[in-house]
């Protein structure tokens, strides 16, 4: 077997476009290469490129179509690249040399395509005022995935120049993350890791004021404001404003309540929101988790949703439409009867239900912590803990790894936890959202109109005369949201007129 190469050594990607997106692909995976060692001689043989990196080691990179065309989408590509002798580069390199197969930007076949899908974002440059965003620079903490690209060529079709752009990569392991953050370096724009948002927000306010602009945070789940607040109140000033996207981005801000001294326009507390996303991720994370679980039967089996709000609702409608049995807590006795009232079986006390109901499923939706070490007692069977909410806050996990006697790793699943009483417990995802992990979430169709209706938000607080109080304007944010015209066009796409 000597003539073997170690299979961690071979990596491949796909990508669609046209013959001539061959070597932009093949130019970019060397690019990326380069940035980790130097390359010397190039040599093209029978099987593709072989490229000398640094003094001893050699790869080979291959760029074509797959054996089996009818089993990819038109038009894909495969990329692989194998890492024949390593020789003089340390594993990190190594590592970071078999990535760059994973940073290819995004072709103008892949662009046309997403542009396709999000016509309320990418076309909103048109519907509102010409350069309505010129006057700032935004900080973009939204999620790694395809979608976000079409909203930044319509920030840059707003009049912001790419570098007066930042973006915070929150770092989950979205199915395209490495491409996006690849497109998004193509474009000149500066992207950060969210750990490191005090320093990025200190580069982004010189790199603004250079350009006489005032920094607008657009975030989701509160990586930017909260911040500012905590570690640079400096830097507060030059920030006119936040638009925050998601409840837990709100729920980060509760310790500043009343002393917020920014306008924030509430995508997150929407009507427009709540009406069509939260559907839409409950059924993305269960579709996520069934990917994930191929060979479970869920039909007829026990669930447990611990959360009954905006989310937790669907998330339960959607297992009980998957024909689980379905049991609902929540800590607020209106949405737990609610959810009574609704015909789920309900507790005040989430114990009661691991022990009684015994879920093989239990989906976490409270945006806080809903599961703790001590709840580990009650559970006793095998079972699948699943988050929906932002990072790993819905399950204690270092609570929970202390009350098991081994925690083993199970590859893309996450982790498993092995309980005293035998019972194992597989912590989907790591406890980090589900609809996130290695995969695209919402289907681009449905945050189409959450984007735009972030750069929507974003228009209205960079215009002077907006009239945002500091602090909540929930109120306000609806009233905007309601009559921007952006929902005459979705129900125009998706209504019953749609497609006549
Ligand atoms: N995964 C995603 O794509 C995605 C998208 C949007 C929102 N989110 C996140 O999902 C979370 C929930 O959002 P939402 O809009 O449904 O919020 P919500 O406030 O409408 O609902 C949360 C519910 O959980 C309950 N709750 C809170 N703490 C609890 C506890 N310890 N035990 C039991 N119940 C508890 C609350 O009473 C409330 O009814 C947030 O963190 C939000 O940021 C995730």
């Amino acid at each position: 077997m000597a003539f073997m190469i170690p299979v961690e050594r071979v990596v491949s990607a796909e990508f669609r476009g046209e013959a001539m997106d061959l070597m932009m692909a093949r130019d970019a995976v060397i690019e990326a290469i380069a940035k980790v060692a130097d390359i010397g001689e190039m040599a093209r043989d029978g099987v593709g490129l072989r490229l000398r990196v640094g003094t001893e080691a050699c790869v080979r990179l291959l760029v074509g179509a797959p054996a089996q065309p009818k089993a990819s989408a038109a038009g894909t590509y495969t990329v692989t690249l194998i890492a024949e002798e390593t020789a003089g580069l340390s594993s990190d390199q190594v590592q970071a040399i078999l990535a760059a197969v994973r940073r290819i930007p995004f072709t103008t076949t892949e662009m046309n395509a997403l542009r396709g899908q999000m016509p309320l974002t990418g076309e909103l440059p048109g519907f509102l005022p010409p350069r309505c965003l010129s006057s700032v620079a935004p900080v973009l903490t939204v999620h790694h995935m395809t979608d976000f690209l079409v909203m930044v060529e319509a920030v840059l079709a707003m009049g912001v120049p790419a570098q007066a752009i930042t973006v915070l990569d929150k770092g989950y392991p979205y199915q395209h993350t490495d491409r996006v953050d690849a497109h998004l370096a193509k474009q000149g724009i500066a992207v950060w890791p969210w750990a490191d948002a005090a320093n990025a927000l200190d580069d982004h306010t010189r790199r603004a004021a250079a350009l006489g602009l005032r920094g607008l945070l657009i975030d989701d789940g509160g990586y930017t404001l909260p911040v500012l607040l905590e570690q640079r109140p400096d830097l507060l000033s030059h920030f006119i404003g936040l638009v925050e996207q998601t409840i837990s981005g709100i729920t980060r801000l509760e310790p500043w309540e009343g002393r917020i001294p920014a306008p924030i326009f509430s995508v997150a507390e929407s009507r427009l929101k709540a009406t069509v996303e939260c559907y839409g991720i409950a059924d993305a994370a269960i579709r996520n988790l069934l990917r994930l679980l191929p060979e479970e039967k869920l039909e007829g089996q026990p669930a447990l949703v611990v959360g009954f709000g905006r989310i937790g609702e669907h998330v339960a409608d959607v297992l009980r439409s998957r024909r689980m049995r379905v049991a609902v807590h929540d800590r607020q006795l209106v949405r737990l009867i609610a959810a009574h009232e609704r015909g789920y079986l309900t507790s005040r006390c989430v114990s009661t239900l691991l022990r009684d109901h015994r879920p093989l499923l239990v989906v976490g939706c409270t945006g806080r912590t809903g599961l703790r070490g001590e709840h580990a007692a009650a559970i006793g069977r095998d079972c699948y803990l699943v988050s929906t909410t932002s990072r790993n806050r819905e399950f204690a996990v270092a609570e929970l790894e202390q009350e098991a006697r081994q925690v083993t790793d199970e590859g893309v699943l996450g982790t498993r936890l092995h309980l005293q009483s035998g019972a194992r417990v597989t912590l989907v995802g790591d406890g980090f959202p589900i609809n996130f992990h290695h995969a695209e979430s919402l289907p681009n169709m449905y945050s189409d109109l959450i984007l735009a209706s972030l750069l929507v938000a974003a228009s209205t607080l960079a215009a002077p005369d907006h009239g945002f109080a500091a602090g909540h304007n929930v109120t306000a944010s609806n009233r905007v949201l309601e009559s921007c015209g952006l929902l005459e066009r979705y129900y125009a796409r998706f209504g019953p007129e749609s497609g006549r």
